[in-house]
Protein backbone atom coordinates (compact mmCIF):
# COMPACT_ATOMS: atom_id res chain seq x y z
CA UNK A 1 0.00 0.00 0.00
CA UNK A 2 1.64 3.60 -1.16
CA UNK A 3 1.99 6.28 1.89
CA UNK A 4 -0.36 8.25 0.06
CA UNK A 5 -3.44 6.02 0.67
CA UNK A 6 -2.28 5.27 4.49
CA UNK A 7 -1.71 8.93 4.73
CA UNK A 8 -5.16 10.12 3.36
CA UNK A 9 -6.65 7.14 6.08
CA UNK A 10 -4.65 8.34 8.97
CA UNK A 11 -4.77 12.25 8.54
CA UNK A 12 -8.33 13.33 6.91
CA UNK A 13 -8.36 16.51 8.94
CA UNK A 14 -8.79 19.07 6.97
CA UNK A 15 -11.79 20.08 8.52
CA UNK A 16 -10.00 21.75 11.22
CA UNK A 17 -9.89 24.66 9.21
CA UNK A 18 -13.36 24.88 8.15
CA UNK A 19 -14.78 24.55 11.43
CA UNK A 20 -13.01 28.02 13.62
CA UNK A 21 -15.60 27.37 16.23
CA UNK A 22 -13.39 24.30 17.71
CA UNK A 23 -10.88 24.80 20.86
CA UNK A 24 -8.05 26.43 19.89
CA UNK A 25 -5.67 23.68 21.33
CA UNK A 26 -7.01 21.40 19.00
CA UNK A 27 -7.39 23.66 15.86
CA UNK A 28 -3.58 24.00 16.51
CA UNK A 29 -2.98 20.50 16.70
CA UNK A 30 -5.29 19.56 13.13
CA UNK A 31 -3.28 22.27 11.75
CA UNK A 32 0.06 20.99 12.46
CA UNK A 33 -1.07 17.32 11.54
CA UNK A 34 -2.37 18.63 8.49
CA UNK A 35 0.63 20.54 7.56
CA UNK A 36 2.86 17.25 8.62
CA UNK A 37 0.40 15.58 6.21
CA UNK A 38 0.63 18.09 3.36
CA UNK A 39 3.97 18.28 3.31
CA UNK A 40 4.86 14.74 3.38
CA UNK A 41 2.58 14.27 0.45
CA UNK A 42 3.61 17.25 -1.36
CA UNK A 43 7.48 15.40 -0.93
CA UNK A 44 5.84 11.77 -1.95
CA UNK A 45 4.44 12.92 -5.02
CA UNK A 46 7.12 15.76 -6.17
CA UNK A 47 10.07 13.32 -5.15
CA UNK A 48 8.50 10.20 -7.14
CA UNK A 49 7.57 12.35 -10.33
CA UNK A 50 11.03 13.70 -9.92
CA UNK A 51 12.69 10.06 -9.96
CA UNK A 52 10.80 8.90 -12.93
CA UNK A 53 11.80 12.03 -15.25
CA UNK A 54 15.29 12.21 -14.48
CA UNK A 55 17.61 9.94 -16.56
CA UNK A 56 21.49 11.46 -15.56
CA UNK A 57 23.15 10.03 -12.48
CA UNK A 58 24.31 13.35 -11.10
CA UNK A 59 20.63 14.89 -11.01
CA UNK A 60 19.43 12.14 -9.33
CA UNK A 61 22.19 12.03 -6.65
CA UNK A 62 20.92 15.78 -5.88
CA UNK A 63 17.77 14.82 -5.91
CA UNK A 64 18.52 12.18 -3.34
CA UNK A 65 20.33 14.40 -1.37
CA UNK A 66 17.72 17.51 -1.24
CA UNK A 67 14.82 14.63 -0.01
CA UNK A 68 17.08 12.27 2.17
CA UNK A 69 19.80 14.23 2.60
CA UNK A 70 20.88 15.60 6.25
CA UNK A 71 19.21 18.81 5.49
CA UNK A 72 16.77 17.30 3.15
CA UNK A 73 13.45 18.29 3.07
CA UNK A 74 11.80 14.53 4.30
CA UNK A 75 14.67 14.09 7.02
CA UNK A 76 13.64 17.25 8.26
CA UNK A 77 9.99 16.88 8.15
CA UNK A 78 11.05 13.98 9.81
CA UNK A 79 13.14 16.03 12.83
CA UNK A 80 9.87 18.09 12.89
CA UNK A 81 8.19 14.97 14.20
CA UNK A 82 9.19 16.11 17.75
CA UNK A 83 7.15 19.28 17.59
CA UNK A 84 4.01 17.38 17.47
CA UNK A 85 1.65 15.91 20.17
CA UNK A 86 2.86 12.68 21.79
CA UNK A 87 0.01 10.66 21.08
CA UNK A 88 0.74 11.48 17.09
CA UNK A 89 4.64 10.92 16.84
CA UNK A 90 4.37 7.47 16.11
CA UNK A 91 1.92 7.39 13.21
CA UNK A 92 3.71 10.24 11.69
CA UNK A 93 6.72 8.87 12.22
CA UNK A 94 5.94 5.41 11.13
CA UNK A 95 4.44 7.07 7.52
CA UNK A 96 7.60 9.00 6.88
CA UNK A 97 9.79 6.74 7.56
CA UNK A 98 7.65 4.55 5.05
CA UNK A 99 7.96 6.87 2.67
CA UNK A 100 11.81 7.49 2.82
CA UNK A 101 12.79 3.59 2.33
CA UNK A 102 10.33 3.67 -0.07
CA UNK A 103 11.75 6.52 -1.85
CA UNK A 104 15.14 5.48 -1.04
CA UNK A 105 14.39 2.24 -3.20
CA UNK A 106 13.26 3.83 -5.98
CA UNK A 107 16.55 6.13 -5.78
CA UNK A 108 18.76 2.51 -5.94
CA UNK A 109 16.24 1.11 -8.51
CA UNK A 110 16.26 4.67 -10.03
CA UNK A 111 20.28 4.76 -10.65
CA UNK A 112 20.86 1.41 -11.46
CA UNK A 113 18.53 1.41 -14.84
CA UNK A 114 20.43 5.01 -14.95
CA UNK A 115 23.63 2.50 -15.22
CA UNK A 116 22.39 0.24 -17.13
CA UNK A 117 21.32 1.97 -19.41
CA UNK A 118 24.69 4.10 -20.27
CA UNK A 119 26.39 0.93 -20.63
CA UNK A 120 24.02 -0.18 -23.20
CA UNK A 121 24.41 3.47 -24.95
CA UNK A 122 28.31 3.13 -24.39
CA UNK A 123 28.14 -0.79 -25.81
CA UNK A 124 26.25 0.67 -28.87
CA UNK A 125 28.94 2.94 -29.62
CA UNK A 126 31.33 0.25 -30.06
CA UNK A 127 29.20 -1.75 -32.30
CA UNK A 128 27.53 1.22 -34.01
CA UNK A 129 26.79 0.47 -37.93
CA UNK A 130 25.31 2.77 -40.15
CA UNK A 131 22.23 0.34 -41.73
CA UNK A 132 21.86 3.33 -43.90
CA UNK A 133 25.05 2.19 -45.26
CA UNK A 134 25.35 0.90 -49.22
CA UNK A 135 26.49 -2.81 -48.64
CA UNK A 136 30.03 -4.05 -50.25
CA UNK A 137 29.97 -6.36 -52.87
CA UNK A 138 31.39 -9.50 -51.84
CA UNK A 139 33.74 -10.53 -54.25
CA UNK A 140 33.84 -14.58 -55.24
CA UNK A 141 36.26 -16.24 -56.81
CA UNK A 142 36.90 -17.06 -60.46
CA UNK A 143 37.83 -19.35 -63.04
CA UNK A 144 41.55 -18.42 -64.35
CA UNK A 145 41.34 -17.05 -68.15
CA UNK A 146 43.46 -20.32 -69.01
CA UNK A 147 41.03 -22.65 -67.42
CA UNK A 148 38.30 -20.66 -68.98
CA UNK A 149 39.76 -21.00 -72.50
CA UNK A 150 40.82 -24.55 -72.14
CA UNK A 151 37.33 -25.24 -71.06
CA UNK A 152 35.60 -23.51 -74.52
CA UNK A 153 38.15 -24.84 -76.62
CA UNK A 154 37.23 -28.67 -75.11
CA UNK A 155 33.81 -27.85 -75.50
CA UNK A 156 34.49 -26.79 -79.24
CA UNK A 157 35.66 -30.09 -79.75
CA UNK A 158 33.48 -31.86 -77.85
CA UNK A 159 30.37 -30.95 -79.68
CA UNK A 160 32.60 -32.91 -82.62
CA UNK A 161 32.76 -35.94 -81.13
CA UNK A 162 36.58 -35.64 -79.41
CA UNK A 163 37.08 -37.18 -75.79
CA UNK A 164 38.76 -35.17 -73.41
CA UNK A 165 41.86 -36.91 -71.39
CA UNK A 166 44.96 -35.57 -69.03
CA UNK A 167 48.78 -37.38 -69.14
CA UNK A 168 51.77 -36.84 -67.09
CA UNK A 169 53.86 -33.64 -67.10
CA UNK A 170 56.90 -35.66 -66.60
CA UNK A 171 57.38 -37.39 -69.18
CA UNK A 172 59.98 -39.87 -70.60
CA UNK A 173 62.17 -38.84 -73.75
CA UNK A 174 61.14 -42.02 -75.37
CA UNK A 175 57.53 -40.10 -75.45
CA UNK A 176 58.24 -36.90 -75.35
CA UNK A 177 60.75 -37.57 -77.96
CA UNK A 178 61.64 -40.69 -79.65
CA UNK A 179 58.07 -42.13 -80.14
CA UNK A 180 57.29 -39.44 -82.05
CA UNK A 181 60.18 -40.04 -84.81
CA UNK A 182 62.43 -37.51 -82.91
CA UNK A 183 65.47 -39.83 -81.96
CA UNK A 184 68.50 -39.06 -79.96
CA UNK A 185 70.81 -36.63 -81.27
CA UNK A 186 67.99 -35.69 -83.98
CA UNK A 187 68.77 -31.60 -85.13
CA UNK A 188 64.29 -31.24 -84.26
CA UNK A 189 65.18 -31.69 -80.74
CA UNK A 190 66.53 -28.17 -80.87
CA UNK A 191 63.00 -27.26 -81.55
CA UNK A 192 62.07 -27.85 -78.15
CA UNK A 193 64.30 -26.47 -75.17
CA UNK A 194 64.07 -28.94 -72.57
CA UNK A 195 63.89 -28.99 -68.75
CA UNK A 196 65.23 -32.30 -67.58
CA UNK A 197 64.93 -34.45 -64.46
CA UNK A 198 67.98 -34.69 -62.15
CA UNK A 199 69.33 -38.03 -60.51
CA UNK A 200 67.40 -40.02 -63.52
CA UNK A 201 69.29 -42.50 -65.72
CA UNK A 202 71.27 -40.67 -68.60
CA UNK A 203 72.17 -44.07 -70.68
CA UNK A 204 68.77 -45.16 -71.01
CA UNK A 205 65.36 -44.20 -73.00
CA UNK A 206 63.78 -43.80 -69.50
CA UNK A 207 65.34 -40.03 -68.99
CA UNK A 208 62.51 -37.83 -67.65
CA UNK A 209 61.83 -34.61 -68.76
CA UNK A 210 59.27 -31.95 -67.83
CA UNK A 211 57.13 -32.60 -71.39
CA UNK A 212 58.06 -29.94 -73.60
CA UNK A 213 54.43 -30.51 -75.65
CA UNK A 214 51.69 -32.33 -75.27
CA UNK A 215 52.44 -34.43 -78.16
CA UNK A 216 53.67 -37.51 -75.97
CA UNK A 217 49.78 -38.21 -74.98
CA UNK A 218 49.11 -38.79 -78.62
CA UNK A 219 51.62 -42.02 -78.30
CA UNK A 220 49.99 -42.81 -74.67
CA UNK A 221 47.14 -43.54 -76.86
CA UNK A 222 47.71 -45.31 -79.72
CA UNK A 223 49.52 -47.39 -77.72
CA UNK A 224 46.52 -47.96 -75.18
CA UNK A 225 43.57 -47.45 -77.75
CA UNK A 226 42.72 -49.05 -81.23
CA UNK A 227 41.03 -46.64 -83.47
CA UNK A 228 38.79 -44.55 -84.09
CA UNK A 229 40.09 -42.17 -82.18
CA UNK A 230 39.43 -38.39 -81.08
CA UNK A 231 41.03 -37.16 -78.24
CA UNK A 232 41.59 -33.59 -77.00
CA UNK A 233 44.29 -33.73 -74.26
CA UNK A 234 45.04 -29.70 -72.63
CA UNK A 235 48.05 -29.69 -69.93
CA UNK A 236 50.94 -27.94 -68.79
CA UNK A 237 53.85 -27.94 -70.98
CA UNK A 238 57.58 -26.72 -69.88
CA UNK A 239 60.51 -24.98 -72.07
CA UNK A 240 63.46 -24.01 -71.29
CA UNK A 241 63.19 -20.72 -72.69
CA UNK A 242 63.33 -17.10 -72.10
CA UNK A 243 60.49 -15.50 -71.71
CA UNK A 244 58.96 -12.73 -73.07
CA UNK A 245 55.49 -11.13 -74.22
CA UNK A 246 54.55 -14.58 -76.14
CA UNK A 247 56.67 -17.22 -74.33
CA UNK A 248 56.44 -18.46 -71.35
CA UNK A 249 58.56 -21.09 -69.84
CA UNK A 250 55.49 -23.00 -68.67
CA UNK A 251 52.39 -22.79 -70.45
CA UNK A 252 49.34 -24.80 -71.35
CA UNK A 253 49.04 -26.77 -74.72
CA UNK A 254 45.62 -28.16 -76.29
CA UNK A 255 46.63 -31.72 -78.20
CA UNK A 256 44.24 -33.40 -80.78
CA UNK A 257 44.18 -36.24 -82.41
CA UNK A 258 41.94 -38.28 -84.76
CA UNK A 259 42.49 -41.74 -85.89
CA UNK A 260 40.92 -43.75 -88.48
CA UNK A 261 39.99 -45.25 -91.85
CA UNK A 262 40.25 -42.86 -94.49
CA UNK A 263 40.84 -39.80 -92.18
CA UNK A 264 42.18 -36.92 -95.18
CA UNK A 265 44.05 -33.33 -94.89
CA UNK A 266 40.25 -32.47 -95.90
CA UNK A 267 39.13 -33.43 -92.40
CA UNK A 268 41.91 -31.78 -90.41
CA UNK A 269 41.15 -28.53 -92.29
CA UNK A 270 37.63 -28.55 -91.94
CA UNK A 271 37.56 -29.89 -87.78
CA UNK A 272 40.18 -26.84 -87.54
CA UNK A 273 38.02 -24.33 -89.01
CA UNK A 274 34.95 -25.15 -87.67
CA UNK A 275 37.02 -24.59 -84.22
CA UNK A 276 38.33 -21.19 -85.08
CA UNK A 277 34.64 -20.12 -86.15
CA UNK A 278 33.15 -20.96 -82.86
CA UNK A 279 36.24 -20.00 -80.64
CA UNK A 280 37.10 -16.36 -82.79
CA UNK A 281 33.16 -15.53 -84.91
CA UNK A 282 32.30 -16.90 -87.80
CA UNK A 283 33.93 -13.16 -89.34
CA UNK A 284 37.54 -15.01 -88.94
CA UNK A 285 39.41 -16.33 -91.70
CA UNK A 286 41.77 -19.25 -91.41
CA UNK A 287 45.36 -20.20 -93.76
CA UNK A 288 47.06 -23.10 -93.38
CA UNK A 289 50.82 -23.46 -94.63
CA UNK A 290 53.52 -25.95 -94.51
CA UNK A 291 55.36 -26.45 -91.58
CA UNK A 292 57.77 -29.10 -90.30
CA UNK A 293 57.12 -31.14 -87.40
CA UNK A 294 58.64 -34.83 -87.33
CA UNK A 295 55.53 -36.56 -86.43
CA UNK A 296 53.57 -35.52 -89.02
CA UNK A 297 53.59 -35.84 -92.37
CA UNK A 298 52.18 -33.34 -94.21
CA UNK A 299 53.11 -30.57 -91.30
CA UNK A 300 50.87 -27.40 -91.32
CA UNK A 301 50.80 -24.37 -89.24
CA UNK A 302 47.04 -22.68 -89.08
CA UNK A 303 46.62 -19.16 -88.85
CA UNK A 304 43.69 -16.84 -88.49
CA UNK A 305 43.52 -13.42 -90.12
CA UNK A 306 44.40 -10.25 -87.30
CA UNK A 307 41.95 -9.62 -85.02
CA UNK A 308 43.63 -6.34 -84.44
CA UNK A 309 43.38 -5.11 -88.49
CA UNK A 310 41.57 -7.27 -90.02
CA UNK A 311 44.18 -8.81 -91.81
CA UNK A 312 45.40 -5.43 -92.89
CA UNK A 313 48.65 -5.86 -91.09
CA UNK A 314 49.41 -4.16 -87.93
CA UNK A 315 52.24 -4.58 -85.26
CA UNK A 316 50.07 -7.31 -83.93
CA UNK A 317 50.65 -9.70 -86.95
CA UNK A 318 54.10 -8.44 -87.70
CA UNK A 319 52.09 -6.72 -91.05
CA UNK A 320 51.59 -9.99 -92.15
CA UNK A 321 48.17 -9.97 -91.79
CA UNK A 322 47.82 -13.24 -90.10
CA UNK A 323 48.40 -15.01 -86.82
CA UNK A 324 49.60 -18.54 -86.07
CA UNK A 325 47.43 -20.32 -83.69
CA UNK A 326 48.76 -23.76 -84.29
CA UNK A 327 51.07 -26.71 -85.35
CA UNK A 328 49.26 -29.92 -87.32
CA UNK A 329 49.40 -32.29 -89.70
CA UNK A 330 48.71 -35.70 -90.30
CA UNK A 331 50.40 -38.52 -88.31
CA UNK A 332 53.54 -39.62 -89.64
CA UNK A 333 53.38 -43.01 -90.88
CA UNK A 334 56.63 -43.78 -88.88
CA UNK A 335 54.83 -42.95 -86.06
CA UNK A 336 51.61 -45.26 -86.60
CA UNK A 337 54.03 -48.20 -86.95
CA UNK A 338 55.65 -47.64 -83.90
CA UNK A 339 52.18 -47.58 -82.12
CA UNK A 340 51.37 -50.63 -84.09
CA UNK A 341 49.38 -49.28 -86.04
CA UNK A 342 48.85 -50.26 -90.11
CA UNK A 343 49.64 -46.84 -92.09
CA UNK A 344 47.93 -48.82 -95.10
CA UNK A 345 44.65 -48.97 -93.67
CA UNK A 346 44.50 -45.73 -90.44
CA UNK A 347 45.50 -42.67 -90.90
CA UNK A 348 44.70 -39.24 -88.74
CA UNK A 349 45.05 -35.99 -88.30
CA UNK A 350 47.02 -34.34 -85.09
CA UNK A 351 47.02 -30.91 -84.01
CA UNK A 352 48.91 -28.80 -80.95
CA UNK A 353 48.17 -25.28 -79.77
CA UNK A 354 48.98 -23.11 -76.84
CA UNK A 355 45.80 -22.14 -74.47
CA UNK A 356 46.85 -18.54 -73.67
CA UNK A 357 47.91 -17.08 -77.03
CA UNK A 358 44.20 -18.58 -78.09
CA UNK A 359 43.18 -16.57 -74.94
CA UNK A 360 45.89 -13.55 -76.15
CA UNK A 361 43.93 -13.67 -79.93
CA UNK A 362 40.49 -13.66 -78.34
CA UNK A 363 40.72 -11.30 -75.87
CA UNK A 364 43.30 -8.55 -77.15
CA UNK A 365 45.60 -9.69 -74.31
CA UNK A 366 49.46 -8.17 -75.35
CA UNK A 367 51.72 -10.24 -73.06
CA UNK A 368 51.45 -13.78 -72.11
CA UNK A 369 53.17 -13.01 -68.22
CA UNK A 370 49.78 -11.49 -67.24
CA UNK A 371 48.33 -15.07 -67.19
CA UNK A 372 51.44 -16.00 -64.29
CA UNK A 373 52.19 -13.12 -62.39
CA UNK A 374 48.94 -13.11 -60.19
CA UNK A 375 47.56 -9.43 -60.54
CA UNK A 376 44.36 -9.20 -59.37
CA UNK A 377 43.68 -6.54 -61.69
CA UNK A 378 44.02 -8.62 -64.75
CA UNK A 379 42.23 -11.64 -63.02
CA UNK A 380 39.44 -9.59 -62.34
CA UNK A 381 38.31 -8.90 -65.94
CA UNK A 382 38.16 -12.63 -66.54
CA UNK A 383 35.82 -12.70 -63.04
CA UNK A 384 32.01 -14.00 -63.59
CA UNK A 385 30.57 -10.37 -62.45
CA UNK A 386 32.33 -9.16 -65.09
CA UNK A 387 32.33 -12.23 -68.11
CA UNK A 388 28.84 -13.16 -66.54
CA UNK A 389 29.76 -16.82 -66.36
CA UNK A 390 30.47 -18.61 -64.07
C1 LIG B 1 54.41 -28.18 -80.83
O1 LIG B 1 54.65 -28.12 -79.62
C2 LIG B 1 53.82 -29.41 -81.43
N1 LIG B 1 53.76 -30.43 -80.48
C3 LIG B 1 52.46 -29.04 -82.00
C4 LIG B 1 51.91 -30.09 -82.95
C5 LIG B 1 51.09 -31.06 -82.46
C6 LIG B 1 52.26 -30.08 -84.30
C7 LIG B 1 50.57 -32.03 -83.31
C8 LIG B 1 51.77 -31.04 -85.15
C9 LIG B 1 50.93 -32.02 -84.68
P1 LIG B 1 55.05 -25.71 -81.24
O2 LIG B 1 56.36 -25.76 -80.56
O3 LIG B 1 54.93 -24.83 -82.41
O4 LIG B 1 54.54 -27.15 -81.63
O5 LIG B 1 53.96 -25.29 -80.15
C10 LIG B 1 52.58 -25.33 -80.45
C11 LIG B 1 51.87 -24.11 -79.90
O6 LIG B 1 52.18 -23.96 -78.54
C12 LIG B 1 52.34 -22.79 -80.53
O7 LIG B 1 51.63 -22.54 -81.70
C13 LIG B 1 52.04 -21.80 -79.48
O8 LIG B 1 50.67 -21.46 -79.53
C14 LIG B 1 52.26 -22.59 -78.21
N2 LIG B 1 53.58 -22.31 -77.65
C15 LIG B 1 54.75 -22.81 -78.02
N3 LIG B 1 55.75 -22.34 -77.25
C16 LIG B 1 55.20 -21.52 -76.36
C17 LIG B 1 55.71 -20.72 -75.28
N4 LIG B 1 56.99 -20.70 -74.95
N5 LIG B 1 54.85 -19.99 -74.56
C18 LIG B 1 53.53 -20.02 -74.88
N6 LIG B 1 52.98 -20.75 -75.85
C19 LIG B 1 53.81 -21.49 -76.61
Amino acid sequence: MSLTENSHRSYNCDCALDFPNLKSSYKWITYMQSNFEQNLLKIESDTKSSITSLDHESALEDLRISVLGRRGSLTLLLRSISDLPGNERQSAGSSANILKSELATMFDEKLKEIISLSQADSNLGETFFDVSLPGRTISSGSLHPTTQIVRDICEAFSTMGFQVLEGPEVELDEYNFQKLNIPDHHPARDMWNSLWIEGDSTESISRLLLRTHTSPMQIRVMESTQPPIRVLVPGKAYRYEATDATHEWQFCQIEGLAIDKNITFANLKATLEAFARQIFGSRRKSRFRCDFFPFVEPGAEMSIDCFKCDGAGCRVCGNTGWIEIMGAGMVHPEVLKGVGYDPDVYSGFAFGMGAERISMLKHGIDDIRHFYSNDIRFLDQFSSSTTGRS
